[in-house]
């Protein structure tokens, strides 16, 4: 049991340590700051932007079972794109590179949906994240009854597949 419980303290460690050396190299950097002063959209920089982006996922989803969401943001801290309103993190949108490029999960705090915002995060990420990965397509899973898919719709994704008795769908974006 102990030896169980320091496996997992010291791969939680490494993955820390890891994350925390992408900032040193300096391979992060500030992204785009938007028209609005009060507008940013950035990378996740720290332990604590990460908490917060789990906070924002539990009360949209209602789901406290955000252990992979965590170890894919502690992974890959620069294809997470958070958006900032007045210094504060009202969104998300994080993406998972396999041997295609997955929208993992994107969502805004909710007195701050359906105004545009959910939107701009996305368009800008996306086209950050193409060119970052050098991929020409980005696929998502979104359930067919979530109004996220006309969000979609707009940003030019593709419904391509239907599966789970048609509960799920396969969107895909292409970029030419
Ligand atoms: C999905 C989510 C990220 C969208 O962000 P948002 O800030 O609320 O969305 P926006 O205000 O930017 O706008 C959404 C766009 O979709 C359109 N849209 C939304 N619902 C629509 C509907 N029922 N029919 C047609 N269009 C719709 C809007 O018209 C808008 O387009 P426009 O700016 O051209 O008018 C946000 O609502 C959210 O966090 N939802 C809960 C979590 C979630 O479901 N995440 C997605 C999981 S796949």
């Amino acid at each position: 049991m102990f030896k169980i419980l320091f496996l997992f303290i010291s791969y939680s460690e490494i993955i820390l340590h890891n994350f925390m050396n992408n900032f040193k190299k300096n391979k992060i950097k500030n992204l785009k700051i938007c028209t609005e002063n009060k507008k940013r959209i950035d990378y996740v920089k720290s332990y604590d932007d990460i908490e917060q982006i789990l906070k924002i996922y539990r009360n949209n989803f209602k789901d406290s079972l955000d252990s992979e969401l965590k170890n894919y943001l502690l992974k890959t801290p620069d294809l997470t794109y958070i958006l900032y309103v007045d210094n504060k993190i009202i969104g998300y949108a994080t993406f998972r590179l396999s041997t295609k490029l997955w929208l993992y999960s994107t969502s805004i705090v909710q007195e701050y949906q359906n105004k545009g915002l959910g939107k701009e995060l996305l368009s800008y990420a996306l086209e950050d994240v193409l060119k970052k990965t050098k991929k020409k397509n980005v696929f998502l899973i979104v359930n067919s009854a979530n109004n996220a898919r006309f969000l979609y719709n707009k940003l030019l994704f593709n419904e391509i597949i239907f599966f789970s008795s048609g509960k799920k769908i396969i969107m895909k974006k292409t970029i030419i």
